[in-house]
């Protein structure tokens, strides 16, 4: 059921449930973080392997320190600047949080949404909440609460309906372990914003499919048609277009195919990434039979949206 009551959402979590929550980024399949049974339920809804670790969603009067043994000096300084937001933190977890959680590791990912519909929920509840994107194991991710409702609808016992994710991308993942944090997944900060915080950061960006790296599977994110990569989606047009949908962005008004999704017209890489999910799911359910999407410069969220591109394509 899709509602927009928080009090709802709140007493069915409190009862060990599932429910799907809004965030600025994509939308969370949300459960007790506290409580290994309510969590358990995650991995069942979505089929997602157990060794793949959940972030933990806290309200924005919540104290990290409670869940982690220690926050280093560029750590504060990011939650200053970047929480709440889409920007998820991995720590040296405490004991409080369950092994189911974090797949059995002694580390924990933590971050602060800051949708506010979210937030009303986290303040009425007195637990944080474990939440992964609220798709199937490898499918789209969720940017409305349709989304959720076509996929995992049977699954979960009420969808708090916050609108359309404003971000529209997932959290950028920091690992902030030592006095070096290094990046483990692009997403909504970009690593221009991180950097001007911080300092030059490394970045491990988990690519294989070692289930002891997590946040690594190679395929993800997968329409259930093919999906080819494209450097200028200019160039790849031929006759066949009338059977191939487009991604892609600035002007396409040359662009002589039927369904042709539009990122950004005037090239901004925060609206591309607000409409890329969105126009993944229009795409994978039109008429065609194939995707084209055009690779985006190597900048600010256009990282993020790449890596996304490249893990749904064939
Ligand atoms: O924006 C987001 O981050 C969204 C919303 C719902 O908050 N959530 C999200 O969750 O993208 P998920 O589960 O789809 O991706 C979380 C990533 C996974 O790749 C997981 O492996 C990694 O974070 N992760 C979580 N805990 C970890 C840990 N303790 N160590 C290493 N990686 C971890
Ligand atoms: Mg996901």
């Amino acid at each position: 059921m899709i509602g927009q009551d928080p009090e709802v959402a709140a007493s069915l979590l409190r009862q060990g449930k599932l429910v799907a929550i809004p965030t600025e980024t994509v939308y969370g399949l949300a459960a007790n973080a506290l409580d290994p049974f309510a969590v358990s339920k995650i991995f069942a809804a979505k089929k997602r392997p157990e060794f793949n670790p959940l972030i933990v969603h806290l309200s924005s009067g919540d104290e990290p320190l409670r869940y982690v043994r220690s926050l280093s000096p560029k750590a504060g300084l990011l939650i200053e600047r970047f929480w709440p937001g889409p920007l998820s933190l991995l720590f040296h977890k405490e004991d409080n949080i369950p092994d189911i959680v974090t797949a059995g590791m002694d580390s924990v990912v933590l971050r602060m949404p800051s949708h506010r519909q979210t937030q009303t929920l986290l303040h009425l509840l007195d637990f944080p909440l474990a939440a992964p994107s609220a798709n199937m194991f490898k499918q789209i991710s969720p940017t409305t609460a349709q989304h959720v409702e076509l996929g995992l609808g049977d699954k979960v016992e009420y969808i708090l309906d916050g609108g359309p994710s404003t971000v529209g991308i997932e959290s950028t993942i920091v690992d902030c372990r030592t006095d070096d944090p290094i990046l483990l997944r692009h997403g909504g900060i970009s690593k221009e914003e991180i950097e001007e915080c911080i300092g030059p950061v490394k970045e491990h960006l988990k690519q294989n499919s070692n289930p002891m790296a997590p946040g690594q599977m190679d395929q993800h994110y997968s329409p259930s048609k093919p999906l080819f990569l494209v450097q200028d989606i200019q160039k790849v047009l031929n006759d066949d277009n009338y059977n191939s949908s487009i991604i892609a962005w600035g002007d396409l008004s040359g662009v002589d195919a039927k369904y042709v999704y539009n990122l950004s017209e005037s090239r901004n890489d925060i609206e591309a990434a607000s409409n890329l999910f969105k126009m993944m799911h229009l795409a994978d359910s039109d008429r065609t039979e194939r995707i084209y999407a055009e690779i985006l410069p190597e900048r600010g969220l256009g990282r993020a949206i790449n890596d996304r591109l490249r893990r749904a394509s064939t």
